[in-house]
């Protein structure tokens, strides 16, 4: 048995505009899936996946993979297991998906190369879901955080290990691909109005990295605020959100923002230190639920070789 897992991921900047090309930053969080793939006796695929609502991320990642290593005729046997709840919006199914491409590499002896697992396990995600900036793809192949741009055209590491982060879940699993289309129909009525908004977010997500390359925390929590501005002006936030929002920013957060596509998941906070458990206390009060999650996490990565299936 070869097992491999891939972390999840949170967006820092950039959600929705990345849909469209425009640059993302996204850091992996330290929550992570594991595959793990054996060769059948009968030639047969077979997915068990115990903990998922269903299959299809790890079957597409599995079909694309075998065409690309000409794997056809041999049946493979894929288990996963998750570390997180795929309720929390961390990315679970492009994590599944850079797991299944990495373990089944490895069980036919390849290494798995990030360019080729990236583009395989994208191409994955758009099979089953039609739509997607590919950024938590990119979140789940090489970890850390990355300026990601053009659906994968740029990837770029960003120096973020240090970043003093909070994250907050709101208690709601957000619909993702609902969020993505109702955005679409809003930019086919107003074109020129949301382009520009997502002009805006591409510029904040430009000095945010530079902010970031500096270690500047403040000027990046001033910058997470303006994009949060932008993405209420989409309409993707919530009641809740906006109120763990708030009460992170009361209790001195440099920063606050939504993180993902929005109505519902998570907010982040950008926190100094002497503020971290105000700030915490803050969220709660206003319906949320802090997550203990560390950012800026390894990307894909072996498990284990071993003779029994786990
Ligand atoms: C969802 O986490 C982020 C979106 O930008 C979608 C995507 O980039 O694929 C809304």
């Amino acid at each position: 048995m070869i097992t491999v897992s891939a972390p999840g991921k949170l967006m820092i900047a950039g959600e929705h505009a990345a849909v469209y090309g425009y640059p993302a930053i996204v850091t992996a969080v330290s929550e992570r899936m594991r595959v793990s793939a054996a060769f059948s006796e009968d030639g047969i695929d077979a997915v068990d996946a115990p903990q998922a609502a269903n299959t299809s991320f790890v079957e597409a990642a599995l079909k694309r993979t075998k065409a690309h290593l000409k794997l056809n005729k041999r049946g493979i046997r894929l288990r996963t297991a998750s570390q997180f709840s795929q309720t929390i919006g961390f990315g679970s199914s492009s994590a599944v998906a850079v797991a299944t491409v990495g373990a089944v590499h490895l069980l036919a002896g390849r290494t798995p190369v990030p360019e080729t697992v990236f583009t395989l396990a994208y191409r994955a995600v758009l099979d089953v879901q039609k739509t997607g900036s590919g950024f938590d793809v990119a979140a789940a192949t090489y970890g850390g955080t990355l300026l990601y741009e053009g659906k994968g055209k740029r990837i770029e590491p960003l120096p973020a290990d240090a970043i003093p982060l909070v994250v907050g879940y709101s208690g709601v699993k957000a619909d993702t691909v609902a969020l993505v289309r109702e955005v679409a129909r809003k930019r086919e009525a107003h074109p020129d109005t949301v382009e520009r908004i997502f002009r805006a977010i591409g510029d904040i997500v430009g000095k945010m990295q530079s902010s970031i390359r500096e270690g500047d925390w403040e000027r990046v929590g001033v910058l997470m605020n303006f994009n949060q501005e932008y993405l209420r002006d989409l309409g993707v936030s919530t009641e809740t959100l906006e109120a763990m929002i708030a009460g992170a920013k009361n209790a001195g957060a440099y920063g606050a923002k939504l993180s993902g596509a929005g109505g519902g998941d998570c907010m982040m906070a950008l926190v100094p230190s002497d503020k971290r458990d105000a700030v915490c206390d803050a969220i709660t009060k206003a319906g949320g639920r802090v997550l203990d999650v560390a950012v800026h996490s390894e990307g894909m990565r072996s498990e284990s070789v071993s003779q029994e299936p786990e």
